[in-house]
């Protein structure tokens, strides 16, 4: 990369000082916010580092203010990283900040900006949002998916009790994307993928490839003029094959779902079921055509699997890492769950302690820490300066969600923060964003919800999960992956206290999937986490056991 983009610069010398010149006008432009010198051409793109984007740029707020700039490429944007200023941006400004820039996968994956997420701001966004919120994401809709989170939970609940009772370890990560997978397939499109084979990996290579493909660099996107790069680097004809067969596949779905002879009980409509209907009733000011619906079915599959799926594995490792809210928490649904082996979702909602489990993991662990990138619509004054039209608008909520001025201890995991107070993630309260807050904010908090709580509930319910002997809580590392959705790096793997009542020893095991030691017991070796250890032997030992068994 670093060789390319020198190559680049000799290449293009001649423009060098072109834009130099235009670069040194930006920089004394004293009405723009402050931010960190970049170089000709480059900007500040050489100095961020896309696998924590937002941990860097939180320090850099701390030298450059709670507003300040970058230039990607040559594109400007601004960085919002305290709850005033991102309430002026969401709130105030909401009207001149809520566009979204135009991103070459975006665009491709997006029809061209047909669907809801990656779509300008326009009157076309407007209708797309109002038939989504209202027909798609609507709390009645969001209810009438509730038998099969209750059948998929239940599934996943038979099948750690499976591995527990075979002694085996719980690649917890796998299971909880596994189910949050599942669920969006099911509500989404009807299919569940509960066998492994053909399709499931078809699917499963699909989605690896298209958010591969979202979180590749594209020099189209900030230097438009060098994008033939891409083209020599093959990015083009990658993301065209990616497109098409993401096509293809909706195109299956949707044939599928008009085949007069598909047999559907009313009761178990999925999405695109919705909006073939609503399709037919033509009576929106957007005729909806098969690349919108496609468009919509993409948001749903990137927005809704990734996020629930990362949120709950890092609430299980906040709570490991926490055995006194562990202890509360299963308290309070033991006490109050009453008879239930099962809990449904009227029974979750009686847990206001679970609830503070589930924000303050969000607070802690938002799985868009920098939301989704915005754009301005039109010239607008931020803080006192003057931000041009199709500035690029980050809102770091990450660093929000941990600013010392809004929150005491905000490093600290204390759900009790959020028991007596009325903060809560409906774009109001601007210290706590998880959801964003605006004309943008997250359309899909009610179905997000839905699944967070009925399964943390009864994952909470059913087991009591420990962690080994000789293992510290400091053990469990809270790495991230790189890309938009903020997932645990290292995978978590547990087991319950099952799992060792029948070796008759009376703890349970908590595995990370980095450094660890091989614990001798009565029956079995078990692994166990120890820091800066034979690596390696992890590696393979996890490599040996895909499926977690115990050696
Ligand atoms: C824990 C789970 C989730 C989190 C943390 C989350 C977070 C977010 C965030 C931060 C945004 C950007 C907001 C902004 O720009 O201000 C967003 C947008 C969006 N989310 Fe979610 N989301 C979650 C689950 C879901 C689910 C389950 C769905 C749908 C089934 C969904 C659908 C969308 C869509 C369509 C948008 C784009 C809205 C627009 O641009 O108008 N999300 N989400």
């Amino acid at each position: 990369m670093a060789l390319l983009l020198i190559l680049t610069l000799c290449l293009t010398l001649p423009l060098l000082l072109l834009f130099f010149l235009q670069n040194r006008r930006n920089i004394k432009n004293s009405s723009f916010p402050p931010g960190p010198i970049g170089i000709p051409i480059i900007g500040n793109l050489h100095q961020l580092n896309n696998s924590a984007l937002y941990l860097q740029l939180w320090q850099l707020s701390k030298k450059y203010g709670p507003l300040f700039s970058l230039q990607l490429g040559l594109r400007s944007a601004i960085v919002v990283s305290s709850p005033k200023l991102a309430k002026e941006v969401m709130k105030d400004h909401d009207l001149e900040c809520c566009g979204r820039p135009k991103l070459l996968t975006l665009q491709k994956f997006s029809y061209n900006g047909l669907d809801m997420a990656f779509s300008p701001y326009n009157s076309y966004w407007r209708e797309m949002r109002k038939i989504s919120v209202l027909h798609v994401l609507s709390s009645r809709r969001v209810s009438s998916f509730s038998s099969i989170r209750h059948y998929e939970v239940k599934q996943m609940m038979k099948r750690i009790s499976m591995h527990a009772s075979a002694s085996e370890v719980i690649n917890l990560s796998e299971v909880l994307m596994s189910l949050s997978v599942t669920l969006v397939c099911r509500i989404v499109f009807g299919r569940s993928y509960e066998d492994e084979g053909t399709e499931k990996s078809r699917f499963h290579e699909l989605l690896n490839e298209s958010q591969a493909m979202w979180g590749t660099f594209f020099f189209s996107d900030y230097i438009p003029f060098l994008g033939w790069l891409d083209k020599i680097r093959g990015l083009h004809t990658r993301l065209e094959r990616a497109f098409k067969d993401l096509d293809k596949f909706y195109q299956e779905v949707i044939d599928e779902h008009n085949d007069p002879n598909r047999k559907t009980p009313a009761e178990n409509e999925d999405i695109i079921d919705v909006l073939l209907q609503l399709q037919k009733q033509r009576s929106f000011s957007v005729d909806l055509t098969n690349d919108h619906i496609k468009a919509v079915f993409m948001n749903m599959l990137v927005a809704a699997t990734d996020t629930t799926a990362a949120t709950l594995v890092w609430a299980m490792t906040a709570l490991l890492k926490d055995p006194r809210v562990m202890k509360k928490v299963q308290e309070e649904i033991r006490t109050l769950r009453g008879k239930a082996d099962f809990l449904d979702e009227d029974e979750v909602q009686n847990f206001p302690y679970l609830k503070a489990v589930i924000k303050e993991t969000l607070r802690l662990h938002p799985p868009a820490p920098l939301l989704v990138q915005r754009e301005t619509n039109e010239a607008c004054i931020i803080a006192g300066y003057e931000i041009p039209a199709k500035t690029i608008v980050y809102v770091n909520a990450w660093a929000i969600h941990r600013d010392p001025e809004a929150w005491k201890d905000p490093d600290e995991f204390i759900p009790e923060r959020f028991l007596d107070s009325t903060i809560d993630f409906g774009g109001q309260d601007f210290e706590f964003i998880p959801f964003g807050a605006g004309r943008r904010i997250c359309p899909g908090i009610a179905m997000a919800n839905a699944s967070l709580d009925l399964t943390l509930a009864n994952l909470l319910n059913s087991f009591d999960w420990e962690l080994p002997p000789g293992v510290k809580k400091e053990d469990i590392d809270t790495e991230k992956l790189p890309g938009i959705t903020q997932h645990k790096k290292n995978h978590l793997y547990l087991c319950d206290r099952e799992t060792l009542r029948n070796f008759e020893v009376g703890v349970c095991l908590a595995v990370q999937y980095i450094d660890i030691e091989v614990y001798h017991f009565p029956c079995a070796q078990y692994l166990a986490v120890k820091p800066n250890k034979k690596k390696r032997d992890t590696k393979k030992a996890n490599s040996e056991n895909a499926e977690g068994r115990v050696p």
